[in-house]
C-alpha cells in the first residue's frame, strides 16, 4: 500500500498534508527518511512508522492476543469489578478494541480483542465452526477421563432440553486432564459438558482459537499484537477474503 494511503487511513491527516509532510522529509520508515508519497509499504501493519521522530500507530484496525490471568472479568468497562482492560493500554479502549467472545472471570489463556467487527463476529459466530481449544483439569472426585470419552464427546453433549454442542473433540492427557475442542461459545460451556458427564472442572485454560496457538513466550496477562501473518489465517478459517480486509481498512 503507498506511504501516504498508509498514513491517511491511520487519521492523521488529508492526503495532501500528508503528501508535503512526506515530502519535507518529516516521516520515516524502519528507521529511513522517505520522500516518495507513492512508496510502498508492503506490510503497513508491522511498518514502524515514525512522524517528526515520534511513533505513529497505522493500524485502524488492531488484532490483539492477550493472555488472560485468572480474576479478571472479560470485559473493557465494569464498575465493580476488575477487568481484562485493566492489563491493557487505554489506547485500545478508545480504539474501540473488545473481546472475542468471553472467558469466565477464573478461565486463563487466549483472548483475542480486535475493533474489527466483522472477524470478531465471525470467529465467536458457531456458524462459522471455528475451533476453541480448552486444556481442561477436573477434580478427582468425579468420574475421570478415559478413551471411552472420545466418542461421548464427538457425539455431541446434550446441555439442556433445546440444546446440544456441536461434536466436540477430547484428547485425553491423562486421568484428570485433557484438550477439549469445542465449536461454539455457550455460557460456560465445559463446564457444563464436563458436568454433564460427571466431573467438575479444577481449572480450564484455552490453548487454541482456529488457526491461533496461545504464543508460549506471552505470560499471564501480557498481550502483543498479531502479525499480519496471524491475522490473514483467522480471515482464512472464517472465509473471508484479503480483499475484503483491504477494503475493511482502506480509506480511498
Ligand atoms: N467454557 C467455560 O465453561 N468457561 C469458559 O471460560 C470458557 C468456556
Amino acid at each position: 500500500m503507498r506511504l501516504d494511503r498508509v498514513l491517511a487511513n491511520a487519521g492523521l491527516g488529508s492526503r495532501s498534508e500528508i503528501r508535503k509532510l512526506i515530502r519535507s522529509g518529516q516521516v520515516k520508515l524502519d528507521q529511513q527518511v522517505i520522500t516518495d508519497a507513492g512508496y510502498q509499504v508492503h506490510d503497513p501493519a508491522a511498518a514502524k512508522l515514525m512522524i517528526r521522530g515520534q511513533p505513529v500507530e497505522t493500524r485502524q484496525h488492531l488484532y490483539i492476543m492477550f493472555n488472560k490471568p485468572a480474576g479478571l472479568i472479560t470485559a473493557m468497562e465494569d464498575k465493580k469489578d476488575n477487568t481484562i482492560a485493566d492489563r491493557l493500554p487505554r489506547m485500545f479502549l478508545d480504539k474501540k478494541v473488545a473481546p472475542v467472545g468471553r472467558l469466565d472471570r477464573d478461565t486463563t489463556g487466549l483472548l483475542i480483542l480486535t475493533n474489527d467487527g466483522t472477524l470478531s463476529h465471525r470467529l465467536a459466530s458457531p456458524r462459522w465452526s471455528v475451533g476453541k481449544v480448552y486444556d481442561v483439569t477436573i477434580h478427582d472426585n468425579g468420574v475421570l477421563f478415559s478413551e471411552k470419552d472420545i466418542n461421548l464427546f464427538a457425539a455431541g453433549i446434550q446441555l439442556s432440553d433445546d440444546f446440544t454442542c456441536k461434536p466436540a473433540r477430547l484428547e485425553v492427557l491423562g486421568k484428570n486432564r485433557a484438550l477439549l475442542e469445542i465449536h461454539e461459545g455457550k455460557f460456560h460451556q465445559v463446564k457444563r459438558m464436563m458436568q454433564k458427564t460427571g466431573r467438575e472442572v479444577a481449572a480450564l485454560h484455552r490453548v487454541r482459537i482456529g488457526p491461533l496457538f496461545l504464543d508460549p513466550d506471552l505470560n499471564a496477562g501480557d498481550y502483543r499484537h498479531l502479525s499480519q501473518q496471524e491475522v490473514d489465517s483467522l480471515y482464512h478459517a472464517v472465509r473471508l477474503t484479503d480483499s475484503e480486509q483491504i477494503q475493511n481498512t482502506d480509506q480511498f
